[in-house]
């Protein structure tokens, strides 16, 4: 088979950005989604979420006319010859599985809608298993005469480097039953095999593990951190000093070792506690249950923010304006998915503060979620009298941040560093109580 048209069933972060970067190689590309909103803005070359670089993308290729978009899946199969399922796979609600309703739905509706020899490539995040039921499913759902079959290729995208990561993966992973599915894989990516981008050919079940065994050990590498954090905040230490030191031993490594709120997002947490359901499912429960700590330690952080914010003000917080700084689940992203940052402000706003919000991108996200929080458009308005400022999101505009650029606009001088990100002897000189996680407070 020759590739040159592909579909990218859902447009979401994952699906949009693949469905760019498939039209920067060179594909025909047509991305299907249910929600027309999301369709019409995408076919004006607008994208609804904030991912750097992908904006100019889409417009390009929705200028080139390489790349479309549709409601209409039938499009998709009766023109498609590689297809892509890129739907999420959130948390169950009421539950710690993944809920797998929209990659069933996607799949089936698709696998109906096909009218030519081609293939169906998972890319979404799915508890192990799932390839093999899903390529029953889609055997049982193929018109007669026509060949339908079904790899799984995850997707290891960052967001804030989407496009980046799509475009020049470090590897790619990919799960066949037939060898001609992975030789049209081969030619879908040949760019990057080209570069020799590491190719890992295997198995469904190997694939869709690799992908949740990456993020489970991410998890991991940030709890590591944060759990002597909770030493060094006690015993006296240095976090950012013990983490450096660490990570130069090269089988360790210095990324992801970065103590502070903890870890947030789309990604991380549900894909622990799926991975925890799912093995639980095998019969396997021991086999994940250091995960479950892992969950714990994370959340942890977020409760002893709060109660570093309760001792900087002495315990009376009621009414007292708190500035948080960041309230995306990292920077680069307008995401606030189990963001530790709103979690953090939206426990304080409860407790009675007075809590000013800003985030270079995030305020609107927010918002949806938590209306009650006050939101403002800048730093300034944000910090102006407040009586203790928490930095939660490490922005570039909040890193930058010198003691002289709050000096005569805060109430008091309180700082909170829940991301370990400032030099703390600069603002202890400049007369600030300075409290980081992870460090022993001096007051
Ligand atoms: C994560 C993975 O890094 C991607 O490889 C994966 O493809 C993606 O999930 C996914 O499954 O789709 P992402 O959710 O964009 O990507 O975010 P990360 O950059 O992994 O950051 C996750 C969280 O960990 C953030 O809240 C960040 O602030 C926190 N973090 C990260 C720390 O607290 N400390 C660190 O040292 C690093």
């Amino acid at each position: 088979m020759t590739v040159k048209n592909v579909s990218v069933i859902g447009t979401g972060y994952l699906g949009a950005t693949h469905a760019a970067c498939m039209a920067e190689l060179g594909f025909d590309v047509l991305g299907v989604d249910v929600d027309p909103a999301k369709i019409e803005a995408l076919s004006a070359g607008d994208l609804p979420f904030h991912e750097p670089g992908l904006p100019e993308l889409i417009r390009k290729h929705v200028a080139s006319g390489r790349l479309r978009f549709t409601t209409d899946m039938s499009q998709a199969g009766s023109w498609a010859d590689v297809h892509f399922i890129a739907v999420g796979t959130p948390q169950q609600r009421g539950g710690t599985g993944a809920d797998l309703t929209y990659v069933d739905a996607a799949t089936e509706s698709l696998a109906a809608s096909i009218t030519k020899d081609s293939l169906i490539v998972g890319k979404s995040t799915v508890p192990v298993g799932t390839a093999a039921r899903l390529a029953e499913l889609v055997e049982d759902a193929a018109a007669p005469g026509v060949e339908v079959s079904l790899a799984w290729n995850p997707e290891f995208l960052r967001e804030g480097y989407a496009v980046e990561d799509t475009l020049r993966p470090d590897r790619l992973v990919i799960g066949t039953r037939r060898p001609e599915d992975e030789a049209i894989l081969r030619e879908v990516y040949a760019e990057a095999l080209e570069r020799e981008t590491p190719w890992i050919s295997t198995d469904y079940e190997t694939a869709e593990l690799v992908k949740v065994a990456a993020n489970a050990f991410l998890a991991t590498k940030i709890s590591f951190i944060n759990a002597f954090a909770e030493v060094t905040e006690t015993i006296g230490g240095d976090i950012t000093t013990l983490a450096d030191a660490i990570g130069y031993d090269t089988r360790i490594g210095r990324k992801f070792l970065n103590a502070g709120v903890g870890f947030g997002g789309g990604c991380l947490p549900k894909d622990i506690r799926a991975l925890q359901t799912r093995v639980a499912e095998l019969g396997l429960d021991h086999s994940m249950r250091f995960l479950d700590e892992i969950d714990q330690i994370n959340l942890r952080r977020r409760k002893k923010a709060v109660a570093q914010a309760f001792e900087l003000l002495d315990q009376n917080i009621e009414g007292k304006k708190i500035a948080v700084l960041g309230i995306t689940f990292k920077p680069l992203s307008d995401d606030v998915r189990d963001s530790p940052g709103l979690d953090v402000a939206a426990r304080l706003y409860s407790a009675g503060a007075d809590v000013a919000v800003y985030d270079p991108e995030g305020n609107r996200n927010a918002a949806a979620r938590y209306p009650r929080l006050g939101y403002v458009d800048s730093l300034d308005e944000a910090v102006t009298a407040a009586e203790l400022v928490i930095l939660t999101t490490e922005w570039n505009e909040f890193k930058a941040l010198t003691p002289a650029d709050l000096e005569g606009k805060v109430a008091a001088k309180r700082f909170l560093d829940a991301r370990n990100v400032l030099p703390a002897h600069d603002w202890e000189n400049a007369g600030w109580t300075f409290a980081q996680l992870g460090r022993k407070l001096n007051r």
